[in-house]
């Protein structure tokens, strides 16, 4: 099974393994000879080197004896005995999907690498990739191996600055140091030293830091032999166009995720690649931000012997490139998450190509690729993996589908496809992982869909109208690993053939209209699940005592929405891997949720708590939501929850919570620093349209990234000046308590408020006029108070304008109310109050901010482009799945630019679609 750690990278894995075919090993080997003798001193070292390191899975246990020829990982040469060959490199890994590889951290050498391994003079060849060596930097010592040849510390841990004394390396042909961030970062701040290894053929290193190299085309033009190079997600610089790369006999080239603002002119000139990857995806974020652009198609047509094309996450605009199945080598396509246009029977049913397509993986999701599935798939023999999520495809799925012989993954997630889902589907019967969710499918779902589908490990039919219907002896021919049931008709009974499916590491069946008793088997079967999700269904019974011992492995429990009795079971404290609980209709908040230190996510919302607020503080570092909203929680707000430095999302909103509100809040870190490293966009990985148009986390709606919402409850005194310089703030709502005094003056400095809410309190005085400068308020409810005098001219929104903000303010004077101010002058001088008085609409908002937004174009693109997309086009129509957005691992990447892409993913995509 997978670590669940581990997957984040596979991202990462898919583009190196994939690349691993090109070169696979270099040409130091030599044959094992029976009869050599070990060289004593060669041995003495050998042996240093391994008492060096630790060996958790005793890969190293045939190092005893006199052979060293024989051990494992060393070869010798025949005739002299010394060592040519060390390679250690760790073997686990594992498949999980064509292009996903996990490496397991179980065969992983660590520890220390002695200098004895200097006294391998001959040594050609040095494998030490995919261990863990992160206590330490690559050893100077390294240099002194003159005679290296091939050098692979990839995926190794190592840290620190790569030592310029490799330049020593004269004969080396082979170096890669690719994606070494798993603990430390390497870093390289020249490159001479690489301008000096002359006889370099294979030079990669994807994820090391080079953002200070400067001239990194003129050193790489001194590398006569060059012919692949690999400096994907490397911060590279945009150099300027002038520099010409001139070692275009380059067959293999990954320089995608840089800081490179569009595929860069110079790339035109090559013409014997064939391998480009120009992806800019980071974890599921595009990692730079630019201005769409046209396909090049200059890289297609100057490079016929191309296998392999990746070009997503590029902005990329306009019509799909046409003469794709003019290159007859083709395997690996991808253009996922660009601005295409196209019709998929074209691009797919296309015969016009080579007589027989190679095609392997084809990605083109999150495009706007529209038109019907083709009802003859062009000769697709081998491909494997189709992924056309995220796009406008309509019509149905049709039987022809089932040409697809080799299939593995067919993801057609996110589309409009309607009618019902063949049942001849069963004659795929390599498919893995079969993803139709969020569509317009109808109909039944049966046992015959599923006949020989014995491969199966990831199955999604969630958001559709589908109605499953298998027998209740049915016993499934596969072992799934995760499932989406959600929004199904599945009940009313729970599912029985469930308990067949021991392997599953992810249930969702939310809203499956199940209304029945949670079987017990179901604690007992799923003993590896992460992610639980039976909410909004009508299910039984009590959560058992030690649900925490028989679900270790629990990321996610997401019960809210039935009928649930008891409280929550003491035993779920213990699981150290929980980011987030939602439970509902319980009774007691156990004392020792105050043990959850680890915890990201809390909902404990719509319940029937009572008692006083579980004071979380400092000791939750990771908590970055907590909503206990609709409870019967009583007392003050804890001032702990000023030290919750990454909390995003408060809501105690409709409890009886009293007294004042605590003037800390500025120590809410992650909401006043613009440019901290809070993560919490760079978790929201899986950002995915719904066709029902919700934003969802645990099944409520998220509409707000930062936001707080104290409404409904009994809490007096003022507001806190403290809450203005809550800059990362979106939503404020406040209404609905006893609060009185002013407003904060400076509430203007809350630039990124979209909602501020605090109506129905007793606050007086007069309307800071900074409110008529936030730009991105757009609900603004200021009514049933006590304020007094004009209220500030605010010439952005409409919504802002409406008299009901300011309703019941006996006080208060100006537009939009009617009555006017002492000393101002008549409606009807001034031409903006005059069209308000005879009865005109004002211009429609959205109108205003488009303008706004082309005149934005010239200054800021992105300023621009934020705006018009978060304030009219947020809301509501996407969903972010939250926790599968959970890994942790993602926080090795704490660049602050990401969090600018991490803006821009959440805006753009969202916004595409109305600027095409
Ligand atoms: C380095 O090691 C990794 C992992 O073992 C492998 O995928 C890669 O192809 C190797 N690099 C070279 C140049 O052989
Ligand atoms: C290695 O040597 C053995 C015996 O010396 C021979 O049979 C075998 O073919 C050789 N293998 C290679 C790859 O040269
Ligand atoms: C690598 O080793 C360090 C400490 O030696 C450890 O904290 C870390 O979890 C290890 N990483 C992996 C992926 O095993
Ligand atoms: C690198 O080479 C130079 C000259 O050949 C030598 O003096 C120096 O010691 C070498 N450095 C290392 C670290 O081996
Ligand atoms: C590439 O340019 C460098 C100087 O920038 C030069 O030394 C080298 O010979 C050139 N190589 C080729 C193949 O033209
Ligand atoms: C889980 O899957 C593996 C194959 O990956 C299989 O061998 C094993 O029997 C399955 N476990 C259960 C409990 O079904
Ligand atoms: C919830 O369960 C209780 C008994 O356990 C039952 O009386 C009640 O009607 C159920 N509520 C709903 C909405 O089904």
């Amino acid at each position: 099974m997978a670590s669940y750690d581990g997957l984040v990278s596979t991202v990462l894995w898919a583009i190196f393994v994939i690349q691993v075919i090109e070169f696979s090993h270099s040409n130091a080997s030599t044959n094992v000879s029976t009869n050599v003798r070990c060289i004593g001193a060669e041995r003495e070292a050998l042996l240093k080197f391994k008492h060096g390191l630790t060996d958790p899975s005793r890969r190293l246990s045939s190092w005893t004896g006199e052979e060293c020829c024989k051990w494992e990982g060393v070869e010798c040469n025949k005739k002299t005995g010394h060592v040519l060959k060390l390679d250690l490199h760790n073997p686990c890994i594992e498949e999980i999907d064509i292009k996903v590889f996990v490496p397991s951290n179980k065969c992983m050498l660590g520890g220390n690498i002695v200098p004895s391994l200097t006294e391998l003079k001959y040594l050609k060849y040095l494998d030490l990739s995919v261990n863990n060596f992160s206590t330490q930097k690559i050893p100077t010592f390294f240099a002194s191996l003159q005679k290296l040849e091939y050098l692979n510390l990839s995926h190794a841990s190592f840290n620190g600055n790569i030592p310029r004394q490799l330049s020593n390396l004269s004969k080396l042909q082979y170096l890669d140091l690719s994606i070494n961030f798993d603990m430390g970062y390497l870093t390289s701040n020249d490159f001479d030293w690489v301008s000096k290894l002359s006889s370099l053929k294979y030079l990669h290193m994807s994820g090391v830091n080079l953002s200070k190299v400067k001239d990194w085309i003129g050193c790489i033009n001194m590398l006569p032999s060059l012919q692949s190079l690999g400096l994907s997600y490397c911060r590279l610089q945009d150099i300027s166009s002038s520099l010409q790369a001139n070692f275009t006999s380059l067959r293999f080239l990954s320089i995608g995720a840089n800081n490179l603002s569009s595929i860069r002119p110079w790339i035109y000139n090559f013409s014997k690649l064939e391998h480009i990857d120009l992806s800019n995806e980071y974890d599921n974020v595009i990692a730079f931000v630019g201005i769409p652009y046209p396909f090049p198609t200059a890289i297609i047509e100057n490079n016929q012997r191309l296998v392999f094309l990746d070009v997503s996450w590029n902005l990329l605009q306009g019509d799909f490139p046409k003469n794709l199945s003019s290159l007859c080598k083709l395997q690996f396509v991808r253009l996922n998450h660009n601005l295409l246009n196209g019709n998929i029977s074209d691009i797919l049913g296309d015969s016009l190509g080579c007589i027989q397509s190679k095609w392997k993986i084809f990605d083109v999701s999150d495009n706007n690729i529209s038109g019907h599935l083709p009802n003859r798939f062009r000769d697709l023999k081998e491909l494997e993996y189709l992924d056309l999520s995220l796009n406008l495809i309509f019509g149905s799925i049709p039987a022809s589908l089932v040409e697809l012989v080799s299939l593995r993954t067919f993801d057609l997630r996110n589309n409009k496809v309607s009618g019902t889902i063949p049942e001849s589907i069963w004659q795929l019967s390599n498919l893995k992982q079969l993803l139709l969710g969020s569509n317009f499918l109808y109909g039944v779902v049966s046992e015959l869909h599923f006949e020989n589908l014995k491969s199966l490990i990831r199955l999604d039919i969630s958001s559709n109208q589908l109605i499953l219907n298998m027998s209740s002896t049915w016993v499934p021919p596969f072992q799934v690993r995760e499932i989406d049931l959600s929004d199904c008709k599945v009940g009313p009974k729970f599912p029985k053939w469930l308990q067949t499916q021991g392997n599953i590491t992810k249930l969702r069946m939310s809203n499956a209209s199940i209304s029945d008793d949670i079987p017990d088997w179901l604690y007992d079967i799923f003993s590896n699940i992460e992610v639980l999700d039976i909410s909004s269904n009508m299910l039984r019974g009590q959560v058992p005592q030690d649900i925490g011992d028989k679900m270790p492995q629990l990321i996610d429990l997401i019960l809210k929405g039935n009928n649930l009795t008891g409280g929550i079971p003491n035993s779920l404290c213990k699981l150290n891997r929980l980011n987030g609980i939602s439970l509902s209709k319980n009774q007691l908040i156990p004392n020792c949720l105050l043990n959850m230190w680890a915890i990201w996510v809390l909902d404990l919302s719509d319940n029937e708590f009572t008692g006083r607020l579980p004071p979380f503080g400092p000791q939750f570092p990771e908590l970055l939501v907590i909503n206990l909203e609709k409870n019967r929680f009583v007392g003050g707000i804890p001032p702990q929850y000023c030290q919750l430095q990454n909390l995003q999302f408060l809501s105690l909103a409709q409890n009886y919570i009293s007294g004042p509100i605590p003037n800390c809040f500025d120590g809410i870190l992650s909401m006043v620093n613009v440019d901290d490293k809070t993560l919490f966009y760079m978790r929201g990985v899986d950002v995915m349209v719904n066709t029902k148009g919700t934003s969802q986390i645990f099944g409520n709606t998220l509409i707000y990234f930062y936001s707080i919402d104290l409404s409904a409850n009994m809490l007096d005194g003022q507001i806190p000046e403290e809450f203005t310089k809550l800059v990362k703030l979106e939503n404020l709502n406040l209404s609905q308590n006893n609060l009185s005094g002013y407003i904060p003056s400076n509430i203007g400095d809350l630039k990124n408020l979209e909602s501020l809410d605090l109506s129905r309190n007793k606050l007086s005085g007069t309307i800071p006029p900074g409110i008529s400068s936030m730009d991105f308020l757009s609900l603004l409810n200021l009514s049933f108070n006590r304020l007094s005098g004009p209220i500030p001219s605010s010439n952005h929104l409409q919504t802002v304008n409406n008299e009901s903000v300011y309703r019941g303010n006996d006080r208060l004077c100006g537009a939009p109310l009617l009555n006017t101010c002492p000393g101002d002058e008549p409606p009807g001088s001034d031409g903006r109050e005059g069209e308000y008085s005879k009865g005109d609409k004002p211009s429609e908002g959205d109108l205003d901010i488009r303008n706004w937004f082309y005149e934005g174009l010239g200054l800021g693109f992105m300023v621009g482009f934020l705006g018009f997309c978060s304030v009219l086009h947020f809301k509501g129509s996407w969903r972010v799945s939250y926790f599968q957005a959970m890994d942790k691992a993602i926080e090795k990447f704490s660049m602050t630019t990401m969090i600018t892409m991490l803006w821009f993913k959440r805006t753009f995509p969202r916004c595409k679609k109305e600027l095409v």
